[in-house]
């Protein structure tokens, strides 16, 4: 064996290992890993912040480039799902390499790692001419890997929330909903920026390290950014791999684990990806969600036409300002504020999805009349506002 590296890999002797150019640093699997996750956070972001921002031209011009808002919403979601099934795949790998392998635990933060990060600022400065001597996952690697892990964590709880928001809401308050929505668009900034300023900078401008592409680094790189490294492979101080008879013994244990656990985190992500479609699909009408057919034969009255309801009820004096405006505001700004998307905040926002004339063509009272829908009108509501649209919707 060429060399010791990484610590998981077999090693056939304790003896030091000679001085060379090049040094093993990343797997096939573990470059495949990568590469999924370009192409999913890639996707993510390309396909998530245009939702953020959805009045930029930059937003409006990808929008039409990928056929509009639902299929923009549709390749987000299958982006997510590639994601989650990235990070399981990972959880079993890491519990392969510490169980099976036992290997160091190379990805925890240490007091080392602190250290490093003072020796790194003081040596940057000038104000010290050591540089600090870093192990195999330096102080910068290991902010961003668990910069990733808090991500992913926060984006699967939000996403969960804004993709399945019946579900949530029967078990949360509806406020939940638009705060999950701030904290996805939030957290989907810090990491395109901790991407695009943190690891370009760390790993393509100041020196434009490939190993994640190649798998392999050059000693003069070693020597900068994983010294400490270094010196455990030359000197023969990285551990041995387990005998046959371990190894065997050891993937007994872990294999029905792992496909027991592996099967339990995919019932999740398929709950996750199928549980609703309401926002997938805010224009078919929103068939009833699968969890919940009850409401939707208990409350049909909400969907019932104007007919049976003798227009005599209604106040005379029907307009936004008078009283369908405060309707709006009572039953949806919760989640339609000013925050992005439709909007109730204003009459020309809530109009965007109202169409004079035409109540069954106006959005805004499918969806609001929609049992299946988190914020629904009451059924007199619907009545009221029913009439209204058909009065051409007037403000005043
Ligand atoms: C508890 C939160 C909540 C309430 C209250 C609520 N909605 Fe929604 N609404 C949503 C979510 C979530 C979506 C999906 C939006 C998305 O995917 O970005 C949505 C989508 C819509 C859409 C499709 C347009 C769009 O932006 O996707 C319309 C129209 C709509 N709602 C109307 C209403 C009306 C009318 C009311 C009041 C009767 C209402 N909503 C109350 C959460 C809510």
């Amino acid at each position: 064996m060429a060399t010791a590296y990484p610590p998981e890999t077999e090693t056939t002797s304790t003896a030091p290992a000679a001085p060379q150019p090049w040094y093993i640093r990343f797997h096939l699997a573990q470059r495949i890993e990568h590469f999924l996750l370009i192409l999913s956070f890639t996707t993510l972001a390309l396909t998530g912040l245009p939702q953020k921002f959805p009045l930029s031209p930059i937003s409006r011009g990808f929008v039409d480039l990928v056929g509009g808002v639902e299929n923009l919403r549709i390749i987000h979601r299958a982006a997510a799902t590639l994601f989650l099934l990235e990070a399981i795949y990972h959880v079993v790998y890491i519990a392969y390499i510490l169980y099976v392998r036992r290997a160091k635990p190379s990805m925890l933060p240490t007091m080392t790692d602190v250290r490093n990060a003072f020796e790194a600022i003081r040596y940057n400065l000038g104000l010290s001419n050591k540089k600090p001597e870093m192990p195999r996952y330096n102080f910068t690697e290991k902010m961003e890997y668990w910069a990733v892990v808090w991500g992913l964590v926060i984006m699967a709880i939000t996403g969960f929330m804004m993709w399945n928001p019946i579900m949530t809401t029967r078990f949360l308050p509806g406020v939940v909903v638009p705060a999950a929505k701030a904290a996805h668009g939030g957290e989907a900034i810090l990491a395109v920026l901790a991407i695009i300023i943190w690891h370009f900078y760390h790993v393509h401008i100041r020196h434009f390290n490939k190993s994640m592409f190649t798998g392999k680094i050059s000693r003069t790189l070693m020597e900068e950014e994983h010294a400490l490294e270094l010196k455990e492979i030359e000197t023969g101080k990285t551990p041995p791999p387990p005998s046959p008879e371990e190894y065997r013994r050891r993937m007994r244990v872990f294999v029905p684990i792992a496909a027991v656990m592996s099967i339990l985190m995919l019932v999740l992500v398929g709950c996750f990806v199928t549980g609703e479609n309401t926002a997938v699909a805010p224009t078919d009408a929103v068939p009833p969600a699968q969890e919940t057919p009850a409401p939707a034969e208990t409350e049909p009255v909400a969907t019932e036409p104007a007919a049976t309801e003798p227009a005599a009820e209604l106040p005379e004096d029907l307009t936004w300002a008078a009283n369908v405006g405060q309707i709006f505001q009572d039953r949806c700004a919760l989640c339609h504020g000013s925050s992005g998307g439709y909007s109730v905040e204003t009459y020309a926002d809530a109009m965007t999805e109202v169409t004079p004339g035409d109540p069954d063509g106006s959005l805004a009272l499918r969806i609001g009349s929609s049992p299946s829908h988190p914020g629904t009108f009451d059924a007199d509501e619907v009545e009221l506002i029913r009439a209204w649209i058909e009065n051409g919707a007037p403000e005043e």
